[in-house]
């Protein structure tokens, strides 16, 4: 038995090669980070190594205190996480003032959790507290269709949730609250840690202009499924605007709150005219 034969890692890792084949992530691009349930940290708690340095987040969060992560390596290639899981991901804990992480296991050739830890560790606290605990996954990934589009919507929540939305009859049902958009800013670092985290206060998934998208959910397959989700309706709204000939009709504001009625979702109607 190896900690890579427990369901959660295996999870992680099924996500990280379905992500690679989309595409997604070139070269060392994008990061996934899941918060261990009590029972799982038990799980793999005998492969745990101890007395690893403190390092500080630069961001700190109450709630995920003392909280176990599984997190891709910074500088690691997604493509390479099923073949060397153990060279390219590492479990991180948080102390007890939840400001830094220490790994416990994994990066076995030295490393780091992905630079994006600031973001995903200020995206899972809030994500956390508005599900009441639900959401246990944050993944970023470039998704070139997405990219594409903020290169030529306007950069706001509403343009981009209501484009997203028209581009497919079940994207309303899918994510009915919409999608936040975060101007373009530096990576890697506290401000765009807490300006993702202001907008995953009201959404389970945020654009990154130029740069790519974040998405939460409560296991891999819900978070996997609005990456896809959401990619795919930035790809066809690509397509049909590539035609060239503009949008001669679309899915109207009535259309979709009848979709969310029908399949019992609540749209975000402040988005709708
Ligand atoms: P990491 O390799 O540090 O995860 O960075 C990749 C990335 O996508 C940064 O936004
Ligand atoms: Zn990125």
């Amino acid at each position: 038995m190896k900690i890579t034969d427990l369901e959660v890692m295996r999870g992680f890792i099924r996500l990280c090669d379905d992500g690679f084949r989309q595409g997604w992530h070139e070269r060392n691009g994008g990061n996934l980070t899941y918060r261990l349930t009590p029972e799982e940290v038990d799980a793999c708690n005998p492969w745990f190594v101890q007395g690893r340095p403190w390092v500080s987040m630069g961001v700190q969060a109450e709630n995920l205190a003392g909280e176990y992560f599984i997190a891709t390596g910074s500088g690691k290639y997604f493509r390479n996480v099923s073949l060397a899981p153990q060279d390219n991901i590492c479990i991180v804990e948080i102390n007890a003032q939840g400001d830094a992480w220490r790994i416990v296991w994994g990066l076995e050739k030295g490393g780091n959790p992905t630079s994006e830890f600031p973001s995903h560790f200020m995206n899972h606290s809030v994500r956390a507290e508005t599900t009441g605990g639900a959401c246990r996954v944050i993944y970023h990934a470039h998704t070139p269709s997405l990219i594409a589009l903020t290169f030529v919507l306007p950069l706001t929540d509403r343009d981009f949730s209501r484009a997203l939305w028209k581009s497919a009859t079940e994207c309303p049902v899918v994510f009915p609250g919409g999608v936040g958009v975060v101007p373009w800013m530096v990576p890697g670092g506290a401000e765009i840690a807490l300006a993702t985290c202001e907008l995953m206060k009201k959404y389970d998934a945020a654009v990154w202009a130029h740069h790519g998208l974040f998405c939460s959910g409560p296991d891999f397959d819900t978070t996997f499924g609005l990456m896809h989700t959401i990619e795919k309706a930035a790809d066809i709204t690509v397509r049909a605007l590539s035609c060239g000939q503009g949008i001669r009709q679309t899915i109207s504001d009535d259309g979709l709150r009848d979709v969310a009625k029908a399949f019992g979702v609540v749209i975000r109607e402040e988005f709708l005219d």
